[in-house]
């Protein structure tokens, strides 16, 4: 194994990169470095892609708005629904709304789950979580194809609301199922409409009553593998095409509340004012600064102001940070240093400023005897001993259940490094070779 660099590693975005789908022939690998595990046809990874890829895609920015319990998402649990039922599947909907599609008894115990998210960003890419689902259908279909033998219970999951663009929590399918996030709180995440979680839930045709904890659930599982895009270029700039995963960088959101007083922008005077806007913007920079003397990333990349009109001051300017950090120390420093900076600015400026953490994730490790079980398996089906293990400063559905169960991940190539935007991209022949990788991950889990 290779102890690679973190994923956040950036190229400009690739515009012109077309999806997977765009062409319907499997190129041959032209890497021989790089030869993934054999034999895969890719035919079901694109017959699956080409009819997820319309769903939820905006027509002028090209990004993806597969909000959760939104119309685009149900079309996305329509379809996932539909492949768990071709392939004659058991399908369930667990009481948090994530779906499982399994082969076997499901509550035999001891299954090997694989699968990721459905959801996006706002305007975000194709590949981050819909490659992890259509890569553990295909590689279901690669497994049965040659005849394998499953010895133990293989599931696949869609997690809801892994991206938490409409509520704000990222994960939240996982964290309720895991205990980590309680039906009380869930009560209490609203997005900009004002319309609750359990809410959305209900007008999405789910319980709202029935969200909580589903410990029983998390017990059938023996190993939880995801597969996902990369979100950097330690791939590409190592010239392999998967990887695997070592952590994740503790993680969090904070919400800065600055308060101040709505006037006339014409008319009053400069002295005056008591604008939040100036220490908000004030801030920012300083979100920047202070990453950059930690090794660690900051970002204020949502607002929202009131009363949000032109020719109005603000009485209120509200900026989501979202910080991340190689390890605790790093990120307290960070966060610690952004929130002392804006108390000093709104000071200054006369604003009243409150802090609140929304989410935080603390570092996770994954289980390292399976994350070496990947690795092993990589290594001998690409003829080649080095596997690269990357950490990631992104959070995954996987770092939420390593806290109940072995997890581990799998990365595939993104020469673009570009994540959270259209620009997103892997290329066939490696997304293949991520269904090859899966498979054979899966073989050795599940089939021995
Ligand atoms: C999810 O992709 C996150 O890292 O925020
Ligand atoms: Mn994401
Ligand atoms: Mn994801």
């Amino acid at each position: 194994m290779s102890q690679g660099s973190g994923g956040h590693g950036g190229s400009p975005a690739d515009a012109g990169a077309s999806s997977p789908a765009a062409g319907s022939a499997v190129p041959a690998s032209s890497d021989p470095r790089n030869d993934g595990p054999r034999p895969v046809t890719g035919a079901s990874f694109h017959e699956m892609w080409r009819e997820l890829l319309p769903i939820g895609r905006h027509p002028a920015s090209g990004g993806y708005r597969r909000h959760a319990w939104t119309g685009a998402d149900a079309e996305c649990r329509e379809w996932f629904r539909a492949q768990a039922r071709s392939r004659g599947l058991t399908y369930e909907v667990d009481r948090n709304g994530n779906q499982w599609a399994w082969l076997g008894d499901p509550g035999a115990g001891d299954a090997v789950v694989t699968g990721s998210h459905l959801d996006s960003v706002p305007d975000g890419g194709a590949f981050d979580g819909p490659l992890g689902v259509v890569s553990s259908f295909a590689a279901l279909d690669e497994l049965r194809g040659r005849g394998a033998r499953f010895t133990r219970p293989l599931g696949i999951v869609n997690f809801g609301d892994e991206e938490g663009a409409r509520f704000g929590l990222a994960c939240a399918g996982s964290r309720l199922t895991a205990g980590q996030l309680t039906a009380e709180q869930a009560h209490r995440l609203t997005d900009s409409e004002g319309i609750s979680l359990p809410q959305a839930m209900e007008a999405a045709g789910y319980d709202p009553e029935a969200i909580g904890a589903d410990p029983e659930r998390l017990a059938r599982i023996g190993a939880f593998v995801e597969l996902h895009v990369e979100q950097g270029r330690a791939l590409d700039l190592s010239g392999d095409r998967v990887g695997v995963a070592s952590a994740i960088w503790p993680h969090g959101r904070w919400r800065f509340d600055f308060r101040g007083e709505a006037n006339h922008a014409g008319t009053t005077r400069l002295v005056d004012r008591r604008d939040p806007m100036l220490p908000y913007a004030e801030t920012v920079l300083a979100a920047r600064r202070e990453a950059e003397l930690a090794g660690a990333v900051a970002t204020f990349g949502k607002i929202s102001v009131e009363p949000n009109g032109v020719n109005a001051i603000p009485s209120l300017v509200r900026g989501w940070l979202d910080s991340r950090g190689p390890d605790q120390d790093s990120l307290d420093t960070v966060v610690g240093g952004i929130e002392k900076a804006a108390r000093e600015y709104a000071d200054a400026h006369g604003i009243d400023l409150d802090v609140v953490r929304e989410s935080f994730t603390p570092v996770i490790e994954f289980d390292h005897a399976l994350r070496d079980e990947l690795a092993r398996v990589l290594e001998t089906a690409n003829g080649r001993p080095e596997v690269p293990v990357l950490g990631t400063g992104a959070g995954h559905d996987a770092g939420i259940l390593s806290g109940s169960v072995p997890t581990a991940m799998l990365f595939v190539r993104n020469p673009t490094g570009v994540s959270h935007s259209p620009a997103e991209f892997a290329a066939e022949d490696d997304c293949v070779a991520g269904v090859g990788a899966l498979a054979a991950v899966l073989e050795g889990l599940a089939c021995r």
